[in-house]
């Protein structure tokens, strides 16, 4: 009898132990399939990298080509019978060489800061600016006062916010530069500039009647290179918005856009309070 209870006592013992041991091995599958899935979604992630970095380099050598191409015919140009070329053709010549080097140094400028910007290596100094002098002094280096013949341009930016005071600049220089590059054949042009506060954040707005971004080509509009299909003859390379996305996030704010072809856009962007985060 004791041996038989003895018996059933190691029966019971095995049967615990054995579960025990399905339940680790349970614990230990899911956790494997788990840590599969996870690896999965890397491999993806480096696939999805991988394309876009691919991407990024046809971009680049595509648009660094031709502001080389530029150069090149200039030397080639001036290289050709020189003795027949007036002083006006020689200057003239000399000018479309200094345009696509300019060129070309903004794009390696942007790209860079966008480098910078997106590695996180880009250091804020933040602290309390005044708004209506960095939109005023925007304003005057776009060589724009408050109104021209027929561009009105009207601002309500009376705040003070806690930014980074040359990125903040850079940021309306893009999106102000955008709103009076990409105006179209309207009668009157009006962009109106607006900055205030909303929920504990600067809430700013850069409203234009221009020809507005078209719907196809709304998703992804802040990517690198990413421009609308209705600006192709205007010239550009698509990287502003990329800056001014890099240097929102950096200040822990959001940007934002509605658009309708036709009839115009609105930019908006919010900086965090920092007092009160
Ligand atoms: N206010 C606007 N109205 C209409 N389209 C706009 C406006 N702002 C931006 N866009 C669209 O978004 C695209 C990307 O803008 P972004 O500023 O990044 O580049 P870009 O103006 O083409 O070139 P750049 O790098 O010289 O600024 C533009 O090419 C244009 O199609
Ligand atoms: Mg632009």
């Amino acid at each position: 009898m004791n041996k038989m209870r003895e018996l059933q006592n190691k029966l019971d013992a095995l049967e615990q132990l054995i579960d025990v041991q399905e339940k680790s091995i349970i614990e230990q599958t899911k956790k494997l399939y788990a840590e599969i899935e996870k690896r999965k979604i890397v491999e993806e992630k480096l696939i999805q990298k991988n394309r876009e970095i691919i991407d990024f380099a046809d971009m680049l050598t595509h648009d660094l080509k031709n502001p080389l191409v530029g150069i090149k015919s200039a030397f080639d140009m001036l290289k050709l019978e020189p003795v027949l070329q007036t002083k006006k053709d020689i200057l003239e010549i000399l000018e479309i060489g200094i345009q696509s080097t300019r060129y070309m140094q903004g794009l390696i400028g942007d790209l860079l800061e966008i480098a910078r910007l997106e590695s996180g290596g880009k250091e804020l100094e933040i602290k309390l600016v005044n708004v209506k002098e960095i939109v005023d002094g925007v304003l005057a280096q776009l060589h724009f006062g408050s109104n021209s013949r027929n561009t009105q341009i009207c601002t309500d930016v009376d705040i003070q916010a806690f930014a980074d005071a040359s990125a903040l600049t850079k940021t309306l220089m893009n999106l102000i530069g955008n709103a009076l590059a990409y105006l179209d054949d309207k009668s009157v042009h009006k962009i109106a500039i607006s900055a205030h506060y909303q929920n504990g954040n600067a809430l700013f707005s850069i409203q234009d009647n221009g020809m507005g971004i078209p719907l196809a080509n709304q998703a992804g509009i802040f990517d690198k290179f990413k421009r609308g299909d209705n600006v192709k003859s205007r010239k550009g390379t698509g990287l502003g918005l990329a800056i001014c996305k890099g240097i929102i996030e950096n200040h822990g704010g959001k940007i934002w856009f509605d658009s309708e072809e036709g009839k115009g856009t609105t930019f908006f962007f919010n900086l965090p309070d920092v007092h009160l985060s």
